[in-house]
C-alpha cells in the first residue's frame, strides 16, 4: 500500500478537495483505495455522507491514527489518501511518519506561502531522515487569468527544496459544486477539472515509481 498524504496547516488550500479527486482517479485506474480523514471540521466524512455512490471508504480519525487501522487497510488497499487537518497536530505528524508521498496544496499567494511554511519544513526535515519520503507542493484555485501564480513559482522554488508540480487546479466552481452534491470531479462536466486531477495523479505517481494504468 502506498501512502499519499494531502497536508498543510493552512484551512482552505484544497486539501479535502485535492484528496478526494485522487482518490477517485486512482480508484477509476481500478485500484483499491481508502481514504482517512484528519479533520476534526470532517469535511471528507461529510462528503461520504452524502454521497449516493459507494465510491471508496472513508474512516475518521481526530485524535492520531492508529495503527490497528493501517494494518487492516494494508491489507484491503492499494493506496491510502490521508486527508489532513489544519493544525500541527498528532495526526499531521503521524501522516508525516507513514506517508510515501506529501503533498501540499497551496493557493497562489504570499500569505498561503507564510501560513504553511511550518508544514513545509516538517517535511523538509523529515525527508532528511527518511531518504525514501517523496513530496511536492501544487498550486490550488489558480486563476489562470492572472499573472499572480509566477510570483508565487518563483518563490517557491527559490525558498523551498520540495519541488513545484507542474500541474495545478484552476479555480472552478465545478470543484465546489461537485463535492456539495456528494461526487468528485469525474462525476461532473468539467473536462478541465478531471484533466487537472488525473494530472497531478500521474505526476505522484511517477514520483512514487508506481507504473500509470
Ligand atoms: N480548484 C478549486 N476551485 C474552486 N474552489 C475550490 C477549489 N479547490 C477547493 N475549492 C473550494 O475552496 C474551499 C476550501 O477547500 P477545501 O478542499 O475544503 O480546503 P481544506 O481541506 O484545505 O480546508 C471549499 O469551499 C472548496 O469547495
Ligand atoms: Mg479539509
Amino acid at each position: 500500500m502506498k501512502v499519499i498524504a494531502v497536508l498543510s496547516q493552512k484551512g482552505g488550500s484544497g486539501k479535502s478537495t485535492i484528496s478526494i479527486n485522487i482518490a477517485r482517479s486512482l480508484q477509476l485506474r481500478g485500484y483499491n483505495v481508502a481514504l482517512i480523514d484528519t479533520d476534526p471540521q470532517a469535511s471528507a466524512r461529510e462528503w461520504n455522507a452524502l454521497s449516493n455512490e459507494d465510491f471508496f471508504p472513508v474512516y475518521g480519525c481526530d485524535k492520531g491514527i492508529s495503527e490497528k487501522e493501517i494494518k487492516h487497510l494494508e491489507k484491503v488497499a492499494d493506496f491510502l489518501l490521508i486527508d489532513g487537518a489544519p493544525r500541527i497536530e498528532k495526526s499531521m505528524t503521524d501522516a508525516i511518519r507513514l506517508a510515501d508521498y506529501i503533498l501540499i496544496p497551496l493557493k497562489p499567494s504570499q500569505f498561503d506561502i507564510w501560513a504553511c511554511k511550518d508544514s513545509i519544513e516538517l517535511v523538509q526535515t523529515r525527508m532528511q531522515i527518511d531518504d525514501k519520503l517523496k513530496s511536492g507542493l501544487v498550486l490550488s484555485q489558480v486563476n489562470k487569468k492572472t499573472n499572480l501564480a509566477k510570483e508565487v513559482i518563483q518563490f517557491i522554488q527559490e525558498n523551498f527544496e520540495i519541488p513545484l508540480l507542474q500541474h495545478s487546479t484552476g479555480s472552478r466552481i465545478s470543484y465546489a459544486e461537485v463535492l456539495s452534491s456528494g461526487g468528485t470531479v469525474f462525476e461532473s462536466q468539467s473536462k478541465e477539472a478531471k484533466e487537472e486531477i488525473n494530472q497531478i495523479t500521474n505526476e505522484i505517481l511517477k514520483e512514487l515509481g508506481v507504473e500509470n494504468v
